[in-house]
């Protein structure tokens, strides 16, 4: 049998709005993706995921989804993307969009009619329902902070499901038209020449009762809705109703999932990987995420290690749209800048799975370290600064600066930074949606180009040997004990294998395995010295 591509191919994350601005309009569009798809070939990428681009007022930069067939005008339109679709297969790289349908935007047709209208057929479409006396329909929160159920304008005492802000209204799943809406969303697109789907929090589409939920402090009701028979039901019905038809692939945004629930997605096809969220929450306090931990490299390598072999394929990442960048949280933004980049480069791209990267991580791009809360665009940081002002004697700033340095997603947001000239080559000097981070006459994509040792020009070694080498791409994953600061583990098909150390500390180590006459073939480091790894060295060996 063909071997899929996703297993195959590396996938990178486009966030479009952010990408390239071609009409310095201070809009990333999807001309500038065009524009910059011999950069990603170049890199040796195979896929590119893009974060939505279809029509919507933004209020949660486009998963809030107004029409699922036309295009954000701020992007482009429709014929653009058909471009890009073919530029893209031009050079053999495929296309991954996002799928949001755990909910639209309030702005949706399907959502306008249904407020209009209480016997329109698309109040069915959504979860309306009546409070209890005072008191909306059940004590869920949203994800955001607050209640999941906002007012319906203008109607005594009736509310309406949002499990993430107010304009992002729930979809009802039991509605079998909403089913065949998603179906004709899914052809529609696969007709296109997509190649597939990441599904935004895909393991809360089905509710499975409106009752209230157990107390929690965050996602209370949860149990009605996460996980549940029906969301693996849909997902299975749409699979061969919809997607058997086509060569595709589905990668679901899974929130707290367990490896159990993980592999289900798998075996009933209703996903063919997923991301787990265990490593992503490593750096922050459990209970409050607002709150730092002070970072130990074991917090990152022990979630992922324990992934790596619980399922049968994970999708595998450090940064994506909704993290803080990953030297700023795992590496240093210090000394050792380059060389951690670089590690937790070699780290991603030796692990097991299919290999996501997210738009500047190639770059080592790092968080803001002057943004204000006036600056801020993250709907969700904003919400949790409020909320935190309300709930604890803490001011607006000390608040933000909490979020700031845990959950904020503008830092994943920044403008790409292309080149040194005016905006990091990001458009031609326009103002920005959100503003370019300073340090972009440092870290660019041009500079990087034309530096042998750069960290952009390592991830494109390390990418040419995966995709030359089947042990990576599937091999087995072995994990080794080592030092709590080193992921040190074997890839290994019955052909070959491959011994991988990786310090991920400011520390010098001493490591047995550390031996220049062993056969490197991919190093962080251009000198090795016998049984010492040096800060952020990371090696892999041919056994
Ligand atoms: C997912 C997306 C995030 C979005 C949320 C609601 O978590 O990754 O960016 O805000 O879903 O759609």
């Amino acid at each position: 049998m063909e071997r899929k591509a996703f297993k195959d191919r590396i996938i990178y994350q486009i966030y479009p709005l952010s990408f390239c601005d071609s009409n310095n309009d201070g809009y990333g569009d999807l001309k500038g993706i065009i524009s910059k798809l011999d950069y990603l070939k170049n890199l040796g990428i195979g896929i590119i995921w893009l974060s939505p681009i279809y029509k919507s007022p933004l209020k949660d930069n486009g998963y809030d989804i107004s029409d699922y067939y036309d295009i954000n005008p701020l992007l482009g339109t429709m014929s653009d993307f058909d471009e890009l679709l073919k530029e893209a297969e031009k050079r053999d790289i495929k296309i991954v969009m996002d799928l949001v349908i755990n909910h639209t935007s309030d702005q949706h047709y399907w959502f306008q009619e249904a407020l209009k209208d209480k016997n329109s057929k698309y109040r069915n479409y959504y979860y309306f329902k009546e409070g209890k006396g005072k008191k909306p329909p059940n004590n869920w929160n949203a994800a955001f902070s607050g209640s999941c159920w906002e007012k319906v304008p203008n109607e005594e005492n009736m509310y309406y499901l949002h499990l993430f802000t107010k304009e992002q209204p729930d979809l009802n799943y039991h509605n079998e038209e909403v089913i065949n809406e998603v179906k004709n969303i899914l052809k529609f697109y696969l007709d296109k020449g997509v190649y597939g789907f990441r599904c935004d929090v895909i393991n809360e589409i089905y509710k499975t009762s409106l009752d209230d939920g157990k107390f929690r402090f965050f996602s209370r009701g949860k149990e009605h809705y996460e996980n549940q028979d029906g969301c693996f039901e849909v997902l299975t019905r749409l699979r061969k109703e919809a997607l058997d038809h086509y060569d595709t692939f589905l990668v679901g945004e899974t929130s707290s999932i367990v490896p159990d629930m993980g592999q289900k997605f798998i075996d009933t096809r209703a996903l063919d990987t997923f991301f787990e969220f265990d490593h992503a929450f490593c750096a922050s306090n459990k209970f409050i995420p607002i709150f730092k931990k002070k970072f130990k490299p074991k917090y990152l390598i022990k979630p992922i290690f324990k992934w790596q072999n619980a399922v049968s394929w994970i999708g595998a990442y450090l940064e994506n749209h909704d993290q803080l960048r990953s030297v700023s949280r795992f590496g240093d933004e210090g000394k050792y800048y380059k060389e951690s980049a670089k590690a937790l480069g070699l780290f991603l791209l030796s692990l097991k799975g299919t290999i996501f990267i997210y738009q500047g991580e190639e770059l080592g791009m790092l968080n803001y370290k002057d943004l204000t809360f006036e600056e801020s665009d993250d709907c969700m940081a904003k919400s949790v600064v409020n909320t935190a002002t309300h709930i604890l004697p803490i001011t607006k700033k000390f608040a933000f600066k909490l979020v700031n340095e845990t959950v904020n997603r503008d830092h994943a947001r920044a403008p790409m930074q292309w080149d040194d000239s005016i905006n990091g080559g990001f458009n031609n000097g326009a103002k920005t949606w959100l503003k370019v981070n300073s340090d972009y006459k440092n870290i660019n994509a041009k500079e990087e180009l034309n530096d042998p040792d750069s960290t952009f020009n390592f991830y494109k070694k390390a990418i040419a040997f995966r995709n030359n080498n089947d042990c990576f791409k599937d091999g087995e994953f072995i994990p080794l004990k080592s030092n709590s600061n080193i992921a040190k583990f074997i890839r290994k098909t019955a052909e070959e294998s491959y011994l991988c150390v990786i310090n991920l500390s400011k520390k010098e180590i001493k490591d047995k395995d550390i031996d220049e006459n062993k056969q490197i073939v991919l190093s962080t480091h251009k000198k090795h010295q016998k049984n010492i790894l040096k800060p952020y060295e990371g090696l892999i060996y041919k056994l």
